[in-house]
């Protein structure tokens, strides 16, 4: 049975939250280390549902995964990989999309991988269509079953020159993972360039990769024949950071966010100064607050790196929903990434939805029968609610209008947000929120058990 949380909203969110690895990197580099014949070691690892996971899913395979008791640091030994059973992988690979970045190094360790049916938010179809293109141009035969894909090489895996038709972050991670031990040379044109892409390159590079990245989205790796081990700290998660910021703004109160990193943060913080958010960096992280005066609309448009990313749009909606004026969000990335504003308007927030690509230039949803942009007019005084959880960040952003809510709401689902949010019923409490979990009928206040995603 899932558990209730009771908010108690208008109070200003105020104190410290610290934030570590990033939770779309450090899944990422735990597989990597598969690719290795040493033992590896990744630092700043969050303890979210996806690093677990992950964790199951290499050990089922013979991966010896160590974490320090204090530290949470992780040691990975890859030495003694085997294939694990079809129905063990399923059991473990919960509603993860990580999985599928498992064929390029099981096929290199062990021959073959098996990807069960994946998960993941409800934001869009998700496909993994481009996956298994560059998987099949390595050399990949790809074997649908009932339950999930078997891939092998049954003639090892080769270079290739390939074009993603769109800069997938997941699809880049795959032709990486798999591009460095295979034969030769490969070259991948249209590549995602987020600095979670370079931060894995970075682990590869530690383990004996060569990979060079250009400056028009294309990436070249000159396959070796033997990967060693990494010693890596993961880059923080700036998806969380830009979250709290957020939070910050709606609550109209002031967070320092440790461990939060300026350099990855650039549109962010930009979008941030434009409609009236302050902050300020130091050494250690980044203090953001409500700057007193009224918040500006403006004008939005999701995009790839270096763009403003769809996973900072849901907090910034709740935050524009206190602008005055109107606003315009064009979500460029995923197709049905509005979902989570049904909510927002039932708590009085004025939100429509349009196919049409508003506000600046045309995408790849345009044409078809995606409700893509928003139109936010504001303010809206927020009034508290009944809310089910419907995504990860879709599912912060409920939490923040919630605690900027006059009145009470209550929230099921919470399990999703801890899939991406460490310890984050502890973060909002210490940062003075009025909240309460019951679960089977007692009155707690921990963080909740986490429920899958990826
Ligand atoms: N796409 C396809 N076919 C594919 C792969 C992707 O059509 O085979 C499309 C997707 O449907 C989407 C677009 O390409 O419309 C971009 O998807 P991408 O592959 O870049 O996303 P992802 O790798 O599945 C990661 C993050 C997401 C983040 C996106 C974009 C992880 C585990 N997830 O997803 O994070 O939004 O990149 O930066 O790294 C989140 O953290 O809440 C989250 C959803």
């Amino acid at each position: 049975m899932g558990k209730l949380l009771t908010i108690q909203g208008g109070k200003p969110l105020e104190g410290i939250v610290r934030v570590r690895g990033a939770k779309n990197l450090v899944p990422k580099a735990m597989v990597a280390s598969l690719l290795g014949s040493e033992v590896s070691e990744l630092r700043n690892v969050p303890e979210i549902k996806d690093v677990e996971i992950v964790r199951n899913l290499l050990q089922i395979h013979g991966v010896k995964v160590d974490a320090d008791p204090v530290t949470g640091d992780l040691s990975l030994d890859p030495r003694n990989t085997y294939s694990a059973e079809h129905s063990e992988i399923d059991a473990y690979a919960g509603d993860s999309r990580i999985p599928i970045l498992l064929c390029g190094p099981l096929m290199h360790k062990i021959g073959e991988a098996f990807i069960p049916d994946l998960g993941g938010c409800r934001i869009g179809d998700r496909p993994i269509n481009y996956h298994l293109e560059v998987l099949r141009n390595f050399g990949a035969v790809v074997d649908k079953q009932p339950h999930g894909i078997r891939i092998s090489a049954p003639k090892g895996l080769s270079g290739a020159k390939l074009e993603l038709p769109y800069p997938s972050v997941g699809a880049t991670e795959q032709v990486l993972l798999t591009a460095v031990l295979a034969e030769g040379i490969t070259e991948l044109r249209n590549a995602a360039v987020e600095p979670e892409i370079h931060d894995l390159i970075a682990i590869l590079q530690q383990m004996g990769a060569m990979i060079t990245v250009y400056t028009d989205r294309t990436i070249r790796i000159e396959g070796v024949t033997r990967l060693g081990r990494f010693r890596h700290r993961a880059i923080p998660d700036r998806n969380e950071s830009a979250s709290w910021a957020s939070a910050a703004l709606v609550t109209r109160g002031d967070i320092y966010v440790k461990g939060a990193a300026q350099r990855d943060l650039t549109s962010f913080l930009n979008i941030y100064r434009k409609i009236g958010g302050e902050f300020e960096v130091d050494e250690e992280g980044i203090r953001f607050w409500h700057g007193g005066g009224q918040l500006q609309p403006l004008v939005l448009e999701t995009d790839v790196h270096p763009g403003f990313m769809t996973d900072w749009q849901q907090p910034m909606v709740v935050a524009l929903t206190q602008a005055h004026g109107v606003s315009i969000v064009h979500e460029t990335v995923y197709e049905n990434r509005f979902g989570f504003t049904d909510a927002l308007k039932r708590m009085g927030a004025s939100i429509q939805l349009h196919r049409e690509c508003l506000g600046s230039s045309p995408c790849r949803f345009g044409q078809r029968n995606f409700l893509h942009s928003a139109v936010i007019s504001g303010p809206s005084e927020l009034k508290g609610v009944d809310i089910n959880i419907p995504d990860l960040r879709g599912g912060f952003s409920h939490l923040i209008a919630a605690l900027a809510a006059t009145g009470t709401s209550t929230v099921t689902g919470i399990e999703i947000i801890a899939r991406g949010y460490e310890h984050f019923i502890e973060k909002i409490e210490a940062l003075g929120a009025d909240i309460q979990i019951e679960q089977s009928g007692s009155v707690s206040a921990r963080q909740p058990a986490v429920a899958a995603g990826g």
